[in-house]
């Protein structure tokens, strides 16, 4: 048996829709394989209900047989489903990691990334890689049809997760087909700047290159409570605040020193309108 523990990532981070991606501390998933005749799967854990156990419905199915490497997979959730925290990736990119360590296939991480991403179209219908690339490489990273670029990062993030579920494929169905070409040009600057922040470990950059007036608003028109939420983070000392993934999970970059009050007053802007939610107070690496 072999184990490993996969990442939750939050992906776009405003500015970078479909190209940034980083990896945080927390949550994480397990998953633990062995070797099998034929693949099948058991999931335990944070919304484990809501997950396909059958592996032509499962990401991690779908990666056991793009690496004809049948097995029995556990997942153990820790990333809950459609919560914007890049659930399935993890699972897609822990299950990629352990049955290429479990056959001996050989790849590396970076030629891990496609076949992790291959699970991903299961789920939201495209292959994206901006969450599996940095479940499977770490710290911030940028796909692009050039392949995937990563940088180490420590930056203190707060992802707040309400109790209520956005699906995938629901979000991109807001997103438009055209944009303003100053919206577009304010995008580039904001994910330039987002970018160099990443490089120089600086959380006021990394939050102001986070701002996009293309995709975010449509999304954040989804998540109930979203403003207030938004703004309070603020308020407390966020950086910068966006939409995590597809949502709902809103996603603070902050300094260490207000980590704790940005954590606290996102929970109670989403409580003050009668909506559970959790903080994972963590940080991009
Ligand atoms: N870039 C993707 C999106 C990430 O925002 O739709 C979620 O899979």
């Amino acid at each position: 048996m072999l184990t490993v523990r996969a990442p939750a990532t939050s992906a776009n981070l405003g500015s970078g829709f479909d190209v940034f991606g980083v990896a945080l501390g927390a949550p994480a998933d397990v998953i633990r394989v062995e070797r099998a005749p034929e693949t099948s799967i058991s999931v335990t854990g944070a919304g484990s209900q809501y997950i396909p156990e059958d592996p032509k419905k499962n990401t991690v199915g779908a990666v056991a047989e793009a690496l004809e490497a049948p097995a029995h997979i556990r997942i153990d959730k820790g990333v809950r489903p459609s919560s914007g925290l890049g659930s399935s990736a993890a699972s897609a990119a822990g299950a990629a990691v352990a049955l290429n360590e479990l056959y001996d296939r050989g790849y590396t991480r970076e030629e891990l990334v496609p076949i992790a991403a291959e699970g991903e179209a299961l789920v939201s219908g495209e292959a994206h890689a901006d969450n599996v690339a940095p479940s499977l490489l770490g710290g911030f990273t940028i796909v692009t049809d050039h392949g995937v670029n990563r940088v180490d990062a420590s930056i203190p993030v707060v992802a707040c997760l309400p109790e209520t579920t956005v699906s995938t494929r629901d979000a991109r169905g807001v997103v438009p087909d055209r944009a303003h070409m100053n919206d577009v040009v304010d995008t580039v600057g904001n994910a330039a700047t987002l970018s160099l922040g990443m490089a120089k470990n600086d959380p006021e950059l990394v939050g102001n290159g986070m701002n996009d007036g293309i995709v975010t608003p449509e999304r954040a028109a989804l998540i109930r409570g979203y403003d207030r939420v938004r703004d309070a983070a603020l308020e407390a000392g966020a950086t910068g605040v966006t939409v995590s993934g597809a949502g709902p999970g809103i996603l603070s970059v902050c300094h260490a020193r207000d980590q704790r009050a940005v954590a606290s007053t996102m929970l109670g802007a989403f409580d003050s309108i009668g909506i559970e939610s959790r903080a994972y107070q963590t940080s991009v690496g």
